[in-house]
C-alpha cells in the first residue's frame, strides 16, 4: 500500500477533473434521466401510460427538447443505454442535442440491485463484468461520465458490516474502471428513507457508508478530484413521526458529509429519493445556506424531482408536449437557485409526495 504504481496520466487526471468540473460549474446540477425500462415501466404507468420504446423516447424528448433556459441549470444529462442510440423525431441522436446545449452526456453502467444473501434482505449491486469494454465504447458515443448506485437499508439490524464493505468496494472498483477510459464515476451509495428511524439514525449511517466508501477509493487508488459523490440527504425515515424542518435536515446531512468526505472530491450531487419537488428544492436550498464550512459544491442529480410535474403534465397526450417540457424548465431554474441558496421556496409545502417503498432504478 505504501508503493506507488500510478493508475493515470497528468493528462488523464486533468481531463477527468475538467469534466467533473464542468458538470458541477455554479448554479449548475444533474438531470438523471437514465431510469431503466422497468422503472421507466413504473413511471409511465402511473399516467396510464404503456411502456413501450416509442413512449419511453416521447418522453426522453419532452425532457431534451427544452430551450436554452436549462444551459445554465443543467451541466450533465443521465441516460440509459437504450436512450443513448434514440434519436428526436427530426432525425438528432438525443445525444448531440444534449452536447449541443454545452451539456455533457453520462450513462448508466451498473446493471443492477441484487440480494446479498446471508443478510436482512440487503443487496449489492452488479455490473463490473465486461464494464472496461462497455466504458471504452460508451467513450466513443459521447459519454464523459458514469453512474453506479448502491442502496442501503436502515433497520435495527442493517446496514450490515459486510453491506458497507461489499457496496464500498464495488463503487471504488467501478470507480477505478471509469477513470481509465476518461469517464468521471458518480458514486451512488443511497440509504434509503424506508423506515421509522429519525433524523440522527439517518446521519449516522450516512456517515459511517461514507467513511467506508472513501477507505475503499483511496486503496483503489481512485482519482477523488476526478469524481463526483451522488448521496442521500441525511432525512428522517418515511415513516418517523417526527418531522424536521429544512434547517435541520440541511445541518444533519452538512454534518455527514463534513465528517466523511475528503475536500478532494469535485462535488456533491444529492438524490431527490421521493422527496417531493418542492422539498427537495427547499432542502437543497438549505443545505447551501447552512453555517458550516462546505468545501465542496452542493447542487442536485434529481429523477423523479425533475421530472414528477412534467410526467404529470404530458400523460401521453401529444398537445400537452411543451406544457410537460415547461414544467420540466421550472423545476431545472428553481434547483439552479436552491443549488446557490438563492431559492425562496413557492409557498406551497402541499406538493406531491412521489415516495415509493423500497424504490429500485
Ligand atoms: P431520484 O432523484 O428520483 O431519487 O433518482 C436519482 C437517481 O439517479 C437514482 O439513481
Amino acid at each position: 500500500m505504501t508503493h506507488q504504481f500510478p493508475a493515470l496520466t497528468g493528462a488523464q487526471k486533468k481531463e477527468l477533473q475538467e469534466i467533473a468540473l464542468r458538470i458541477i460549474a455554479p448554479g449548475k446540477g444533474v438531470l438523471a434521466a437514465d431510469e431503466s425500462v422497468g422503472s421507466m415501466g413504473k413511471r409511465l404507468h402511473q399516467i396510464g401510460v404503456e411502456n413501450t420504446e416509442e413512449n419511453r423516447r416521447q418522453f426522453r424528448q419532452i425532457l431534451f427538447r427544452a430551450d436554452e433556459r436549462i444551459n445554465s441549470c443543467i451541466g450533465g444529462v443521465i441516460f440509459f443505454h437504450e436512450t443513448l442510440y434514440q434519436k428526436a423525431d427530426d432525425g438528432t441522436f438525443f445525444v448531440n442535442m444534449i452536447q449541443d446545449k454545452g451539456i455533457t452526456v453520462g450513462i448508466k453502467v451498473d446493471k443492477g440491485v441484487v440480494p446479498l444473501p446471508g443478510t436482512n434482505g440487503e443487496s449489492t449491486t452488479q455490473g463490473l463484468d465486461g464494464l472496461s469494454e462497455r466504458c471504452a465504447q460508451y467513450k466513443k458515443d459521447g459519454a464523459n461520465f458514469a453512474k453506479w448506485r448502491c442502496v442501503f437499508k436502515i433497520s435495527d439490524t442493517t446496514p450490515s458490516t459486510l453491506s458497507i464493505e461489499e457496496n464500498a468496494n464495488v463503487l471504488a472498483r467501478y470507480s477505478s474502471i471509469c477513470q481509465q477510459h476518461g469517464i468521471v464515476p458518480i458514486v451512488e451509495p443511497e440509504v434509503l428513507p424506508d423506515g421509522d428511524h429519525d433524523l440522527r439514525r439517518c446521519q449516522y449511517v450516512t456517515e459511517k457508508v461514507l467513511a467506508a466508501l472513501y477507505k475503499s477509493m483511496s486503496d483503489h487508488h481512485v482519482y477523488l478530484e476526478g469524481t463526483l459523490l451522488k448521496p442521500n440527504m441525511a432525512t428522517a425515515g418515511n415513516s418517523c413521526p417526527t418531522k424536521y424542518s429544512a434547517e435541520e435536515v440541511a445541518m444533519a446531512t452538512v454534518t455527514a458529509l463534513r465528517r466523511s468526505v475528503p475536500p478532494a472530491v469535485a462535488g456533491v450531487m444529492f438524490l431527490s429519493g421521493g422527496q417531493s419537488e418542492e422539498e427537495a428544492s427547499v432542502n437543497l436550498n438549505a443545505i447551501n445556506k447552512c453555517p458550516l464550512v462546505k468545501p465542496w459544491p452542493l447542487t442536485f442529480s434529481y429523477g423523479r424531482a425533475l421530472q414528477a410535474s412534467a410526467l404529470k403534465t404530458w400523460c401521453g397526450h401529444k398537445e400537452n408536449e411543451s406544457a410537460a417540457t415547461d414544467q420540466f424548465i421550472k423545476r431545472a431554474e428553481v434547483n439552479s437557485l436552491a443549488c446557490q441558496g438563492k431559492y425562496a421556496g413557492d409557498g406551497d409545502d402541499e406538493s406531491d409526495q412521489i415516495y415509493v417503498s423500497n424504490h429500485t432504478y
